[in-house]
């Protein structure tokens, strides 16, 4: 027995040792973790059970008859974070670059079956060269079985994809339909085609990170939900995650322990609005004043700023927060804030994650260059998401909501449950200046002293629309409160929604405008 016992443990070594010493300190020298390392740091400690650690590739052109590395460049497993399964798998680019190959996909898919029949979150952790260049079609073949499993598993389980070195061509779309992706600043990139490609078509010089490093994802396409500087950072913030998140759609978010005596006035708060409603003000600062700790896990920080979106808890229990950012374009609604909005609204209601959203939004955003980009199909979609959403939905306006605006951000219309409005909230169908400009344009023309009518006018509109009680009036708005009771009214109506059931009709899927 004891020579069979050698023969596991020989194999298990080779195994751990990937493509071999020279090319795990290669990947330390390019300031990487190997696979092995990463998966070490992403789950509690000891916890990793791993699965087909033997198996190999079969394909034998090329040379590939001649080397064969146990694993074939990706590692696959489960293991617990905060104590909570989660499946993954982690790409090894000491193996082949950890190109995918036909088998390196087959262990990916089983994985993924096994987190959906399991109902618990799959993390991919991606370093690789991309199809596996010898295997030709086979290897293309498994790339589209693992896009078909993501496109399944979309609302069963939450996907995580973590960019941890390269990831092009055609593999950057299973992250692409994952529901949130990581990158790491300087030593991981996603483009469909790289520098020398884009050169040689559209005749531009430009760098790999320019291309598709973490930044440019971050901030110019929205790509990448979140960007650290380091591969440690990234990994703790993917814990982080997931500690918001329930296993599967059937389950619902972890909630921790909270002392309802913390639950306490926050005077700060009605200070925060300028007595000037064209003054800006952190949207932000709102936030940290009313969730739990202040601690605001914020979800594509650096893409379409004006719209805030995140998670955070109060009094305990996971919310996903949407708001306005008045800081950013007057928090204006424009084309990558509606598809940002969109997107993390729809992950909210499919994972049962209640929604809070803060409302200070003067309209859309004006121009040929946003309505030649499609704002009406896009501002649609966060109008969809809202409408569509059957979680528990609590909306509180601070002050501006202006125009169609009004009802896309979570309004009462929408089936909002229960919506507050601050003293200063302003609900109208535009500013008082665009209003009494259209609405007596003759009378101010006409007058001896158009400045004085104008203000006149003004002063009548202001007075008449620019407060929350018309609304109040109607029952749009549930109730008028001070700022310093915001966390208290929120924390009861999410008590009252507890329960909550909503459905929308029978149907094969929506059709929300793309
Ligand atoms: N198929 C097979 N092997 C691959 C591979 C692929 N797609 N990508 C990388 N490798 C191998 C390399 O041959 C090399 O093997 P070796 O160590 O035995 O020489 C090893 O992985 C490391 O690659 P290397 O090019 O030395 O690493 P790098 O960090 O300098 O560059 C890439 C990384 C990804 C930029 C580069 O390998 C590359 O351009 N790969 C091809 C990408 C591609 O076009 N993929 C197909 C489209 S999906």
């Amino acid at each position: 027995m004891k020579e069979k016992f050698d023969e596991l443990a020989k194999r298990k070594a080779e195994a751990l040792l990937g493509g071999g010493k020279d090319k795990i300190e290669a990947q330390h020298k390019k300031g990487k973790l190997t696979a092995r390392e990463r998966i070490e740091l992403l789950v509690d400690e000891g916890s990793f059970e791993e699965v087909d650690m033997f198996v190999k590739h079969r394909a034998t052109n090329f040379g590939l008859d001649k080397v064969n590395y146990p694993g074939d460049g990706v590692v696959t497993g489960f293991g617990k974070i905060d104590g909570r399964p989660i499946a993954l798998f982690s790409q090894d680019f000491t193996v082949f670059g950890g190109s995918l190959s036909e088998t390196h996909a087959e262990k990916i898919v089983k994985i993924m079956n096994m987190a959906m029949k399991a109902g618990i979150p799959v993390i991919g952790l991606n370093d690789s060269g991309g199809a596996r260049i010898q295997e030709g079609v086979n290897s293309l073949g498994g790339y589209a079985d693992i896009f078909l499993l993501n496109t399944l598993a979309s609302g069963v389980i939450p996907q995580i994809s973590v960019i941890l070195g390269p990831c092009a061509g055609g593999a950057v779309y299973s992250p692409a339909i994952t529901d949130f992706v990581f990158m790491v600043r300087n030593t991981s990139y996603m483009f469909v085609t790289g520098p020398n490609v884009v050169k040689t078509v559209t005749h531009e010089d430009v760098t790999f990170e320019e291309l598709g490093g973490a930044d440019t994802h971050a901030i110019k396409s929205g790509v990448a939900h979140f960007v650290f500087d380091s591969e440690i950072e990234t990994l703790q913030n993917v814990r982080k995650l997931i500690g918001y998140l329930p296993l599967n759609f059937m389950d619902q978010p972890q909630r921790v322990e909270f002392d309802m005596n913390e639950l306490t006035e926050e005077p700060k708060l009605d200070s925060i609005i300028p007595d000037n409603s064209n003054k800006p003000y952190d949207i932000k600062e709102v936030i940290s004043l009313i969730v739990d700790n202040g601690e605001f896990f914020e979800v594509h920080k650096g893409f379409a700023e004006n719209l805030v979106t995140g998670f955070a808890r109060v009094s305990g229990m996971s919310v996903g927060i949407v708001a306005n950012q008045p800081e950013v374009l007057a928090g204006v609604l424009d084309i990558n804030a509606s598809v940002k909005g969109a997107r993390f609204v729809r992950f909210c209601d499919a994972f049962n994650i209640p929604l809070l959203v803060f409302v200070d939004v003067p309209g859309f955003l004006p121009g040929t260059e946003q309505e030649w980009g499609g704002i009406i199909r896009h501002g649609a979609k966060l109008l969809y998401a809202f409408s569509e959403a059957t979680v528990p939905k609590v909306t509180v306006i601070t002050r501006k909501a202006y125009g169609g605006a009004y009802d896309v951000m979570n309004s009462k219309h929408i089936r909002g449950d229960f919506n507050f409005a601050w003293p200063s909230a302003e609900i109208a169908v535009m500013g008082p200046k665009g209003a009494v400009e259209i609405i007596f344009k003759k009378e101010i023309e006409s007058s001896k002293d158009p400045e004085n009518e104008l203000n006149k006018k003004l002063n009548e509109y202001i007075e008449k629309f620019a407060n929350p009680y018309i609304a109040a009036e109607r029952g749009f708005i549930d109730d008028v409160i001070y700022p310093r009771e915001t966390k208290m009214k929120i924390v009861q109506a999410f008590d009252v929604l507890k329960n909550k059931v909503d459905k929308n009709p029978k149907k094969k899927h929506g059709n929300i405008p793309l």
